[in-house]
């Protein structure tokens, strides 16, 4: 048994350990597993999605696989709710030709977008290679010529993908953008640029358009401009207040290490259309 004393001598990072563990049974004891899937579940039907979630997971597994990119495993880097909303997507009746990605990355989200869709066009948008921006973020300054070179070489795979190296806030100057039917907002997340991409974003959609948000933090105590931000959750709410568009918000991961917090994928669609 340890004593006073020796508990205070234990190093900083297994009392923050500790702490860690005790509130992640506290949250889960609060909002179990099997609710938080239930509520998921029931927010597939609402966004008119079929809710046989392990099937859209198997679908996805089976073209991550094609493409040689690791199995869905929400832990793994971008890997989110969003790509199994993608794939509960191309086995519904909407119907996808334009599909607009705002923030390209790594373009692994574009080329599993191009095979979900393969009869529709990606444009995925991100700043120029020697933008500041773009060089100091992401941990790209250290090896940046091999990550443009690996985005590059996933883009050429795939010819329904057209790369559009822009500051998003250019959109409003991209005369030739059609009306789109799939809008991933995934770029900057916080003010100005965010609330800028989700209004620009609203004046391409139509009736049946499906706009979705990454990152959409509820709350959030220290907001960026760039990676958390409440920005996108009071930009979406300022447009469902104003009765332009209707939002439905999922969990962006489900699992017991991730409860607790106020992330989510937002998924719009204008509110005049709602049937
Ligand atoms: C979170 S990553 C995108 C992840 C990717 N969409 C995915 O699903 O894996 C954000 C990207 O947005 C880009 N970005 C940030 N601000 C931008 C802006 N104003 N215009 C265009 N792209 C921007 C960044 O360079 C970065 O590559």
């Amino acid at each position: 048994m340890m004593n006073y004393k020796q508990l205070f001598r234990l190093p900083f990072d297994v009392v923050k350990r500790i702490t860690s563990y005790i509130i992640k049974e506290i949250n889960e004891y609060r909002y179990p597993y099997k609710k938080r899937y239930k509520k998921l579940i029931a927010n597939y039907k609402l966004c008119g999605l079929d809710q046989t979630r392990e099937i859209h997971l198997s679908y996805l597994n089976s073209l991550l696989k094609e493409l040689g990119f690791p199995l869905y495993d929400e832990s793994n880097g971008m890997y989110s709710e969003h790509l199994i909303i993608f794939a509960a997507i191309a086995s519904s009746n909407f119907k996808i030709k334009n599909i607009l990605e705002i923030g390209t990355y790594d373009a692994k989200t574009s080329m599993i977008l191009a095979t979900l869709f393969p009869e529709s066009t990606i444009r995925t948008i991100d700043l120029e290679d020697d933008n500041p921006l773009f060089l100091q973020t992401y941990d790209r300054n250290e090896n940046v010529d091999k990550f443009i070179r690996l985005r590059n070489k996933l883009i050429k795979k795939k010819n329904n993908i057209k790369f559009i190296q822009s500051n998003s806030l250019r959109i409003t100057l991209m005369e030739q953008l059609p009306k789109q039917d799939l809008i991933w907002v995934d770029g900057a997340h916080g003010y100005p640029v965010v609330t800028s991409d989700i209004t620009n974003c609203i004046s391409l959609m139509h009736e049946n358009t499906i706009l979705m948000c990454d990152d959409i933090w509820k709350k959030s105590r220290n907001n960026d401009s760039i990676y958390k931000s409440n920005a996108g959750f009071q930009t979406l709410e300022a447009f469902s207040k104003a009765r332009v568009i209707k939002n439905i918000y999922l969990r962006k991961r489900i699992g017991k290490k991730f409860n607790g917090n106020y992330k989510f994928i937002s998924f719009s669609r204008l509110k005049n259309n709602q049937k």
